[in-house]
């Protein structure tokens, strides 16, 4: 068996705000279990604040966990100094929200593109300028390796952050809300290239988003975050056929419906209300066995569904 993509195992993170007296602890991300399968797309969604990025961040090591471990292609990278670390960080590349921050506005975009190639001290400059010309075909364009990226719109910045992100050829790509920023037609049209591309080359992509509408096409799993913690994973059919728990449900109630009328409606919107509603579930019902207690646990219902409930 293959060791999956990306594995994180009760992952925690506090943030420490201010000193002495204002001193203030921030629970990020709390005991978070996720297991990436290699050539698979886990969806990661939940509202702002809940923590996805930081969890992004962890994974690749780009901030460092309070608790926990994190595991690349079966290795573990949790304490690995820098130097060590390079050359796990090219097997996992990342793709943000806002990729125009990542791109030099002074270099062209095929430099831009290639430049991974040269830090990483791959071929020579007519090799690296070939390879991105080449990935900018890939993604859709072609010609453009002279421009710079103020010329570009919104979706072809997200399509050269594709670029510069795969011409490593990582075998994990986490991908923090590319599509939040772009129009509906723009949205689809990168959705579907990341589709294309994870298929050619049996990319294992951690998709975090904030909208349950995006990462239902593109997705085979998905883990749903609430104030820091996964409260519901499971495949992603399972969650738009059957979501356990309240929050869950909650987002899916969201969803602009197409015929409003057949939109239903819950009341529950409050921290508290949603906690008041997590399903009470007798132990011998489960499908992996947990100890009954008073507070939440994310507990095995059935082979492959995960949900925060109380044991009882
Ligand atoms: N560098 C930081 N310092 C302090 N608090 C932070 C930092 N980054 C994130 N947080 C806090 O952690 C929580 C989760 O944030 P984040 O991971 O960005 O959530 P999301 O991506 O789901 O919107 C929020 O309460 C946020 O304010
Ligand atoms: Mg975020």
């Amino acid at each position: 068996m293959t060791a999956p993509a990306l594995e994180l195992r009760r992952l925690g993170k506090t943030f420490v705000l201010g000193r002495g007296r204002a001193r203030q602890e921030v629970q990020a991300v709390r005991d978070v279990d996720l297991v990436l399968p290699s050539g698979g797309i886990l969806g990661l969604v939940g509202e702002s604040g809940s923590g996805k990025t930081t969890t992004a961040m962890l994974a690749l090591r780009l901030t460092d966990p309070t608790s926990g471990q994190i595991l690349l292609e079966g290795a573990d990278i949790t304490h690995l100094p820098p130097a060590a670390l390079r050359a796990h960080r090219r097997r996992m590349q990342v793709i943000f929200q806002d990729s125009y921050s990542a791109l030099d506005p002074m270099f062209t975009l095929a430099r831009s593109v290639a430049e991974p190639l040269m830090i990483h001290g791959i071929g020579t400059a007519r090799e690296r300028h070939e390879a991105a010309e080449g990935w900018l075909e890939r993604v859709g364009l072609r010609g453009y390796g002279a421009r710079y990226p103020h010329e570009l719109s919104g979706g072809q910045r997200q399509r050269v952050a594709i670029a510069r992100a795969l011409i490593l050829r990582p075998s994990v790509l986490i991908a923090d809300e590319p599509t939040s920023a772009l129009d509906v037609s723009v949205k689809a049209q990168i959705i579907n290239l990341l589709m294309d591309l994870q298929q050619e080359m049996n990319l294992s992509i951690l998709f975090v988003s904030h909208d349950l509408s995006v990462v239902r096409s593109l997705t085979d799993r998905l883990a749903v975050m609430w104030h820091g913690r996964i409260v519901e994973e499971a495949p992603t059919e399972a969650i738009f056929a059957a979501a356990r728990h309240p929050y869950t449900q909650a987002l899916l109630d969201a969803i602009p419906a197409h015929h409003p009328r057949q939109r239903r409606q819950r009341s529950f919107q409050s921290r508290t209300q949603i906690e008041a509603a997590v399903p009470r579930i007798p132990a011998a019902d489960l499908a992996l066995p947990a100890v009954p207690g008073p507070l939440p646990q994310l507990a095995t219902l059935s082979s492959g569904h995960r949900a925060e409930v109380i044991v009882t």
